[in-house]
């Protein structure tokens, strides 16, 4: 069985201290689960000390963006090849960094491939905006963002990343609209679909698929109960320990009524 994935994306928010007590909440409030996965992705400056801090049987770390080259004369950029053995993942492609930093489809797809080439694992963000959902380009827009993004990789590394639909208009950055959870569905299926077009069932059977955008820890039953949804991805509501570990535990008892179902 897969374990359910929820990823707490903090942003630009919280300095290292403040980072570390957060942290700390969370290994008071969160216990660790057998079929569920629990990953912070805190500012770049904090995963270090959290690297130290955190039980890594508990929470696992990602970061919130890398730079594809592996090392030379980029003043400011942090590569992926510097990111190995800190982190297990790292987000790539999240609509802010597309919108407020340009990165084109071809970036992303660099991206991708350095974070497979040293050993991390993407989490791929996709999603259209509300002005390319209102005029019917939200499959065109998926599947060029997933086509492209895992154009250098193999199956094996296909099997193995997490794409996480979230559309841009349902991102509290970007308005919060709530999404619904029939709408998401047909995208996330839309979305295992073009893996399976490109790599096969068996390899599309492997990926994760997870989805973002303004979860909390009401709504992330109705996401986390979608047939192809595999996680959360979740910003605002992960810097507070109260809704993140209501996230968790929302999940945790999806998977034990799960178990009662098959028990009886
Ligand atoms: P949100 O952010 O939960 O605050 O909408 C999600 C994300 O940006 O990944």
């Amino acid at each position: 069985m897969k374990k359910v994935l929820i990823i707490g994306n903090w942003k630009m928010h919280l300095n290292v201290a403040q980072s570390s007590l957060l942290a700390a909440r969370l290994h008071k409030q969160i216990t660790g689960h057998r079929d569920i996965e629990v990953v912070l992705a805190p500012s770049l400056v904090a995963l270090q000390p959290l690297s130290t801090q955190v039980d890594r049987r508990r929470f696992r770390l990602a970061a919130q963006n890398a730079y594809q080259k592996d090392e030379g004369a980029y003043t400011g950029e942090v590569s992926f090849h510097m990111l190995r053995d800190l982190v297990h993942y790292v987000i790539i492609g999240h609509s802010e960094r597309r919108i407020y930093f340009n990165e084109s489809l071809d970036i992303v797809r660099d991206k991708v491939s350095a974070c497979v080439r040293n050993n991390m694992t993407p989490i791929l963000c996709v999603g259209e905006t509300a002005h390319e959902r209102a005029n019917g380009e939200t499959k065109q827009v998926l599947h060029d963002q997933v086509v492209s993004a895992l154009s250098n990789l193999t199956g094996v590394e296909v099997a193995n990343i997490v794409i996480a639909y979230e559309p841009v208009w349902a991102i509290s950055t970007f308005g919060g609209k709530i999404a619904k959870p029939s709408d998401v569905a047909k995208e996330m299926a839309f979305i295992r679909h073009q893996v399976t077009e490109l790599y096969g069932a068996n390899v599309s059977k492997h990926t994760r698929v997870i989805y973002g955008g303004s979860v909390d820890d009401h709504s992330a039953r109705a996401y986390l109960e979608i047939d192809d949804c595999e996680g959360v991805l979740v910003g605002g509501a992960s810097l507070n320990y109260h809704k993140f570990a209501g996230i968790v535990d929302r999940a945790y008892r999806m998977n034990r009524e799960k178990d009662d179902k098959e028990n009886d």
